[in-house]
């Protein structure tokens, strides 16, 4: 299946997962790829696979700006090409690696797989947040299709099922208002605003107390499934610009591996047990969740299935749309 959008950014790495000088191999919309830093702090990508008798050139040697298959010495540039054949013979002109355009923006490495010439770095969605100290950036695999991920994480009114021990929330989302917007940037927003709730237990530490709050989760998409979260608390009755709690921001940004997998790229606090917390969301609570919708569709497209749609399906379903549309127009 290859229902993926290619003229897009989609995010392949956080730069800490490149090691300086070194490759970094990875599965990305069910191509093998690997990821070069340069020793000029450039990156290159460039397909794991070489040439000759296909062996993964992730395994070979970056020598300078020149990746060497560990197989039979062919090396290779950024731009693809073979420039340097063990024999005394010119390196075979013929012989080339796919390459992708890479741009390494808000400490992520972003790869564009559709035509190179439209390739805008000006397009890549806005996560210049994500750059501040305290914070450990992290990935982990979810079995799961991209765009179940994103239907998890644009209705977050699961929480209140699937993370009630895990964030102690306690049923204020349905006493909120759902609005979905769009903005200039072509993002989508799911936003959720609740007035005089009980504050959940996670933010009782930072509060101090358990008055009424207003708290919002406001989750922002762009194509194909890069999300931010906003999360806001408020005192009832107060600006909500006067925050007890100073509101945060986190990147969910999710990459198709495989059409049944993907990256999930996240970022918590950078502590042992914020690490431990979002192990638990993510990987205890939310994903048996999506892998079991998953094993459930076996293989039926989504709208094939006739899903109920729900008021508060809006924004999943709005981002749902939006992809369909690209992949329309790109088939066209
Ligand atoms: S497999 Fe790479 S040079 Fe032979
Ligand atoms: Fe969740």
């Amino acid at each position: 299946m290859s229902d993926y959008v290619r003229n897009l950014w989609y995010m392949a790495a956080w730069d800490h997962e490149v090691p300086d000088g070194g490759m970094l191999s990875r599965t990305l919309l069910d191509g093998k790829w690997l990821i070069a830093r340069l020793p000029d702090g450039d990156y290159a990508m460039l397909a794991d696979r070489c040439p000759h008798r296909f062996v993964p050139l992730s395994k070979g040697r970056l020598d300078g700006d020149v990746i060497h298959c560990p197989y039979h010495g062919l090396g290779f540039d950024r731009s693809g090409a073979c420039v340097h054949n063990p024999f005394p013979a010119p390196p075979p002109t013929h012989v080339r690696v796919a390459t992708m355009p890479i741009v390494h923006r808000h400490r992520g490495l972003w790869f564009w797989p559709g035509d190179p010439d439209k390739a805008d770095p000006a397009l890549i969605p806005d996560f210049a947040f994500v750059d501040r100290e305290g914070m450990s950036r992290s990935r982990m695999t979810i079995h799961g299709h991209y765009e179940l991920l994103t239907d998890n994480l644009m209705d977050l009114t699961h929480a209140e099922f699937l993370h009630v021990t895990s964030f102690g929330v306690n049923g204020s989302i349905f006493s909120g208002t759902q609005s979905v917007t769009k903005d200039g940037s072509g993002a989508i927003w799911n936003n959720w605003d609740m007035e005089a709730v009980t504050p959940p237990d996670w933010a009782l530490p930072l509060l101090g107390d358990s008055a009424p709050i207003d708290q919002w989760l406001h989750m922002r998409w762009h194509a194909p499934a890069c999300m931010a979260l906003t999360v806001g608390l408020a005192r009832t009755g107060t600006d909500r610009r006067a925050m007890v709690v100073p509101q945060m921001v986190n990147p969910h940004i999710i990459t198709p591996e495989t059409p049944g997998s993907s990256h999930y790229f996240y970022d918590h606090e950078a502590t042992e047990e914020a690490a431990a917390l979002a192990r638990q969301v993510f990987v205890e609570e939310d994903e048996p969740m999506i892998e079991a919708a998953q094993d459930a569709l076996a293989g039926q497209d989504f709208w094939d299935a006739r899903p109920a749609i729900l008021e508060t399906d809006a924004g999943a379903i709005r981002a749902r749309r939006r992809l369909m549309q690209l992949r329309r127009a790109e088939a066209a």
